[in-house]
Order: structure tokens, then C-alpha cells, then sequence
């Protein structure tokens, strides 16, 4: 149990931050004081802030110049990502961030290099990996059950359902918004968290086209013409530092949503429930399931809790993380390595070759068993 809860102020009060504020609110609240929220528009944040009883709703100046406010929570669109991390770790705040990390590595550098400079931690979503599903998993690997994990596939095939409908949806149609750096991140800090770091990486990269034209009649841009800035279907090879390899395809062209995540070792195949979320979903294929050398094919129980959408588990460990002493788990580190992944693979697709990866992270440590309700340590 906590003794001090840790303050925090959220930046961006878009679409994700519904999620974040009522887990950090009504779940997470023994390790995380939510006190302010902040936008560009400020009416969203004063709707956020009443809607979820957070007591001010601020500039993000004010924001960061509340000396109680010691995590800044950075739920803003991706090319403001690494600014507003580099100003909020320069004002003395430690910084958990939504996904993609940055867009660029040397953003990602100058996040990581101020936070260590100054001694303050950074995080960046996904926390999906400290769910039941992709925990279980994780133990199971470790006890052997499918002995030497030799290879794995990562699918997540969806529509630009986005397009048309969220409200910043020209976000999803440039870098950032892409499948790699956008969905890209749950499947491999999946692969990560399982398998461990990325030696190399290789891939191609297509965009199929460079304008779509809005053809959601619910969407207020019906008809529309938008430009799309960024390839929209890639397939990677990636080799780890294991000697696993495994494939991922990532593209933003179909209809539906088909994720998918398989691990196969020398004793048994392993499907993982979809990465996106903390749990096993139904409908979507997604059961945690191992087939063994005879051919059986198992579902087993999980093990971990956290299987409801637990956005902000990433945000509530870097609390428990800051008042212990201890890593913590959705790392900066971890981010930056997900981050150099994507960024090879589209360099690998321009340059016909192989791409050498400069970063390396060992894996998270994996929640233990037996935490008590919505706890994160023994
Ligand atoms: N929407 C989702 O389902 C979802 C799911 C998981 C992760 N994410 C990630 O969360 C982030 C936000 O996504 P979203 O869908 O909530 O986007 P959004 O466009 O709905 O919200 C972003 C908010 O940030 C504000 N903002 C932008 N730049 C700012 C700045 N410089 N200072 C202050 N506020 C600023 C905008 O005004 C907006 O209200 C993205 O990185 C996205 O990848 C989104």
C-alpha cells in the first residue's frame, strides 16, 4: 500500500482521455491524485475536469508550473508527443506518454537524456502488456511450456474507420497516425515483453494511395478529399537478439479489424489474445491458447488480473515506481526501442536492406502473481 499518493495533470483531453481519467479516478486512485486536467482547447479540459471531479482545468502552462504536479500524463496528438515531454521533464516533472513515443529517434534521445539528466522517469503506453492476457503469456513462456521460441507472426489488418469519424482524424493519415506507429506499438511491445529486444529489422513499405475521399455518410467530412502522408501497409521481418524471428504486417487499407499474434516454439504454438487490449476479447479469435507436439490445442486459464480496459496501469506503476525506488515497467527505454523497430523497418523498405538497431532493452519485469485488487506490488 501506498503512503503518498502521487500527483499527477493530464495534457489532452481528447478521445483516449475518457479511459485514462476513470481508471486514474475511480481504480488507480490509491497510487494516483489526478489533479488537473489541460488543453490547447480549453473547454475540453474544463468538460474533463467536471466530468470526472479533477479539481482544475488549466492552461497547460499553469499546468506545469504547479509545483505539486509530479507526473505530467501526455494524452496529446503524436507530433506533440516529444515537445510537451521535453518541457514537462524541463519543469521537473516526470512523464508518462501516449504512443508513438516520438516521431523521430534523436526526439526520442533528448526525451530520454533530460529525464536522466534530471533523475525523473519517463513512460509511454502501451500498458496493454500488463494485462492478464499478454502476462499470462508471459509466465508461460518463461515456465517452458512451449519450450524455445523459434519464430511468431503479428497480423493487425483493420480499415481507416477513423477516418471521417474521430474528430482529429487526419491525424491517422500521416506518420504518427500510420499503422506502424500507431497500432504497430501493442504488437511489439507484445513481441518484446515475450520474446525480448530486436537485433534487426527489414521490411517493405507500401501506401497504396495518397488521398482518400470520405465515404462515411455519418462523418461530417462526407465526400471530402484528404491527403493520406504515410505508407499504410508494411510487412517486416524482425530477428531478435533471442534468434527468434517473427513476421509483422501492419496495414490501414482493409475493412473490419483482424488481429492476430502467434508464438511457436520447439514444444508448443502459442496464440496470444490481441495485444490492443488487457484481456481476452470475444468475437475478435482472440482466446489464449497452446497446442502442444500431440496437437491438442488448449485454452488456458489467466493467471494476472488487470483484463478490463486498464489504460493508465502503465501510469499507476510509474507512481508505485516513483515512491519505491523501483523501474518502472511501461518504460521510456522500452519505448524508444519500439520506436527504433518502426523507424527501421521504413528505413529498410527505402534503403533495400537490412537495418541494425542501435537500441536495446532487456524485458519489463513481469507483474507477480497474488497482487491483491488493483494493486501493482506485493
Ligand atoms: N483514440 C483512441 O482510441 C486511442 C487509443 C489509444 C491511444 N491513443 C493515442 O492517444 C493520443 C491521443 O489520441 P486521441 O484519439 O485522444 O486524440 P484526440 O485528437 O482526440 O485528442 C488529442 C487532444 O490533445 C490536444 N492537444 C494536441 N496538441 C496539444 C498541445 N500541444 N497542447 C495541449 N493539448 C494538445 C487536442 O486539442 C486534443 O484535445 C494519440 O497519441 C493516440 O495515438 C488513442
Amino acid at each position: 500500500m501506498l503512503m503518498h499518493r502521487v500527483k499527477a495533470g493530464l495534457i489532452g483531453c481528447g478521445m483516449i482521455s475518457g479511459i485514462y481519467l476513470k481508471n486514474l479516478t475511480q481504480v488507480f486512485d490509491h497510487a494516483v491524485d489526478l489533479v488537473a486536467c489541460a488543453d490547447l482547447v480549453p473547454e475540453l479540459a474544463k468538460k474533463r475536469a467536471e466530468e470526472f471531479n479533477v479539481p482544475a482545468a488549466c492552461s497547460v502552462d499553469e499546468l506545469l508550473a504547479d509545483p505539486e504536479i509530479e507526473i505530467v500524463l501526455n494524452l496529446t496528438a503524436p507530433a506533440a508527443h516529444a515537445a510537451i515531454n521535453i518541457t514537462a521533464l524541463h519543469a521537473g516533472k516526470h512523464v508518462y506518454t501516449e504512443k508513438p513515443f516520438a516521431l523521430t529517434r534523436e526526439d526520442a534521445r533528448e526525451v530520454l537524456s533530460i529525464a536522466e539528466s534530471k533523475g525523473l522517469l519517463v513512460g509511454c503506453a502501451p500498458d496493454t502488456f500488463l494485462g492478464g492476457a499478454l502476462q499470462t503469456c508471459r509466465k508461460l513462456i518463461d515456465e517452458g511450456w512451449i519450450g524455445t521460441p523459434y519464430a511468431a507472426n503479428a497480423t493487425i489488418i483493420m480499415g481507416n474507420a477513423e477516418a471521417g469519424m474521430h474528430p482529429n482524424f487526419h491525424h491517422f493519415l500521416k506518420l504518427g497516425g500510420d499503422p506502424l506507429l500507431d497500432m504497430g506499438p501493442y504488437y511489439l511491445t507484445a513481441l518484446v515483453h515475450l520474446l525480448g529486444p530486436v537485433r534487426r529489422v527489414t521490411g517493405s513499405a507500401q501506401q497504396l494511395r495518397h488521398e482518400i475521399i470520405i465515404q462515411n455518410p455519418k462523418s461530417p467530412r462526407c465526400g471530402d478529399i484528404v491527403p493520406v502522408e504515410a505508407p499504410t501497409n508494411i510487412t517486416a521481418v524482425l530477428d531478435f537478439h533471442s534468434g527468434a524471428v517473427a513476421s509483422l504486417q501492419a496495414a490501414k487499407e482493409s475493412f473490419g479489424y483482424k488481429p492476430r499474434l502467434e508464438i511457436f516454439g520447439t514444444e508448443g504454438n502459442m496464440t496470444v489474445p490481441d495485444p490492443n487490449f488487457f484481456g481476452p476479447v470475444s468475437g475478435l479469435g482472440s482466446l489464449l491458447t497452446i497446442q502442444s507436439r500431440s496437437g491438442e490445442v488448449k485454452e488456458l486459464p489467466l493467471s494476472h488480473g488487470f483484463t478490463e480496459d486498464s489504460r493508465g496501469l502503465g501510469v499507476a506503476d510509474m507512481a508505485y515506481a516513483i515512491r519505491s525506488g523501483r523501474p518502472n515497467r511501461a518504460s521510456g527505454r522500452l519505448a524508444e526501442h519500439i520506436l527504433d523497430i518502426s523507424l527501421g523497418i521504413l528505413e529498410a523498405s527505402e534503403t533495400n536492406r537490412h537495418v541494425h538497431l542501435q537500441t536495446k532493452v532487456d524485458r519489463p519485469a513481469p507483474l507477480p502473481l497474488g497482487l491483491k485488487y488493483n494493486q501493482l506490488d506485493l
